[in-house]
């Protein structure tokens, strides 16, 4: 049984304190032989010998530590009694750190290294203000008011855009820019969480706290975002009960941990942001009015892209390099008109759906092998009607025309021209719709109809 253990050497010695037994383990580490060793004093082979110790003294010692041939073990020498006289000594030596053993611990230190390396990834901010192109004044005041922020470590700072306009891309900036940057920084969806998680996740739970909760309990992103920044992303999405906690913790920098009994401080800056106008669900009564209130500290506005076309001119080419260093294609200029397409259309979906729009034409231009991106290669849909192009004030009834005409247009081709099917999705009869179609000279047939 010793002989086959590979993490413990064992040693019997006589009355005389000469080895009578030893396993190969115990010869490895003293790289000797058998014939070296045994019928020897332990005297001999290990001076310091605790087991000899022990045979003197007829005491155990237990868990003692002992290096022998720089391998550090954990010994153990128990004396063999016989009519209370001690007749020998067994003794074995636990290693710590060598062979598999070693292999293990070092398998296990590049794995935790390789965990702590993944949860700072997950736990850090990409972006910085450098990674934000603009070039209008709403953009560089705006700017301005965030870099003054980072300045201010536990100003709660509270985003708000359409959904695409770069909330996150401040969210980063700010915590990079900030002297919070070397610690973490963490985003909680709050709109991703179901509701009966949210509290668990924001504040942690003991072990305990409830079935099911993991052993040990778990830490809440509160805490793990300490010293950091806690990124509140979708806040409008928090339920009205959670709200009030929420406004507990941010007013006192505590959290208490579901079935905890100790509250714990933290030191964390709050950045909140949503798409939602807060304003409004707060007259509404969805949205508590001193969360509002506590979070509106600082208050950044992002204008929607359509409301900034010099913006657009210069986002253009930089995601184009961005995108075609992805792709691993060659980059491309884009030209005039394409550009100025760009500037006119209305963009719901604001930089994120330039985005798309740019990957997708830069795909359609790299297959055609076309070397510049031109308004062919755009798939943005003209017919969405276009606020901007109102700069000209006609009567009620020619702008709701065109309107009509931009919307007939769209949903006819959305459902592939198939006229029945566009009437039954706008619940009207069908020889109305032909007849709209007629006045306002919209094609008809696919092959007809221009993009
Ligand atoms: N000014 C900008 N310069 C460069 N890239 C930008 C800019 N604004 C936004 N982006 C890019 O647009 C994309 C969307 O940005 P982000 O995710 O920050 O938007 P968001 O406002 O959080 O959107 P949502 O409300 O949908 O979550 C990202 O890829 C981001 O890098
Ligand atoms: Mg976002």
């Amino acid at each position: 049984m010793f002989e086959q253990n590979r993490y413990m050497a064992v040693i019997f010695l006589d009355r005389d304190g000469v080895i009578q037994y030893t396993n190969e383990t115990y010869l490895e580490i003293l790289n000797l032989s058998r014939e070296q060793v045994v019928g020897r004093h332990v005297l001999e082979i290990t001076p310091h010998s605790r087991a000899y110790i022990t045979l003197q003294t007829g005491k155990a010692k237990v868990g003692y530590e002992w290096i022998v041939n720089n391998h550090h073990t954990l010994g153990t020498a128990l004396p063999i009694f016989e009519d209370d006289q001690v007749v020998g000594v067994f003794g074995y030596t636990v290693f710590l750190n060598i062979w598999d053993g070693k292999n293990i611990l070092d398998e296990i230190l590049s794995n935790l290294n390789m965990y702590k390396d993944e949860v700072h990834r997950l736990h850090s901010a990409a972006y910085r203000f450098e990674d934000i192109h603009y070039q209008s004044q709403a953009m560089t005041d705006i700017i301005v008011l965030a870099q003054q922020v980072a300045n201010h470590p536990l100003t709660t700072v509270l985003i708000t855009g359409e959904s695409g306009t770069g909330k996150e891309l401040f969210a980063h900036a700010i915590h990079n820019a900030s002297r919070r940057c070397q610690r973490p920084f963490v985003r909680v969806n709050c709109a991703a969480i179901p509701e009966n998680l949210l509290e668990s996740e924001l504040f942690g739970y003991e072990e305990g706290a409830y079935t099911g909760a993991q052993k040990g309990g778990k830490l809440g992103k509160f805490e793990l975002a300490d010293q950091g920044t806690i990124f509140l992303d979708e806040i409008a999405e928090v339920p009205l009960n959670m709200q009030s906690k929420l406004l507990f913790v941010l007013q006192d920098q505590v959290v208490e941990r579901l079935g905890g009994v100790h509250p714990t401080k933290i030191n964390v800056r709050v950045i909140a942001a949503t798409n939602r106008d807060l304003e409004n669900m707060v007259r509404s009564g969805s949205f508590r009015q001193d969360l509002y209130y506590r979070l509106n500290v600082v208050h950044i506005k992002i204008p929607p892209l359509r409301d900034r076309a010099e913006d657009i001119r210069l986002i253009t080419p930089h995601i184009i390099s961005n995108l075609s260093q992805r792709l691993n294609i060659a980059e491309r200029e884009i030209d005039e008109q394409a550009l100025q397409r760009l500037c006119k259309y209305s963009w719901p979906g604001n930089v994120r759906e330039l985005e798309n729009v740019l990957e997708r034409s830069l795909i359609i231009a790299e297959m055609e092998g076309a070397r510049v991106l031109s308004g062919r290669h755009l798939n943005i849909s003209e017919d969405k009607f276009d606020f901007n192009d109102l700069s000209e004030v006609k009567s009620l009834k020619n702008m709701l025309e065109e309107y009509e005409k931009k919307l007939l247009a769209r949903i006819l081709k959305d459902c592939q021209f198939d006229v029945p099917g566009a009437a039954r999705q706008l619940n009207m009869d069908p020889s109305s719709l032909y007849r709209k179609l007629r006045k306002f000279g919209i094609c008809i047939r696919k092959e007809y109809s221009i993009n």
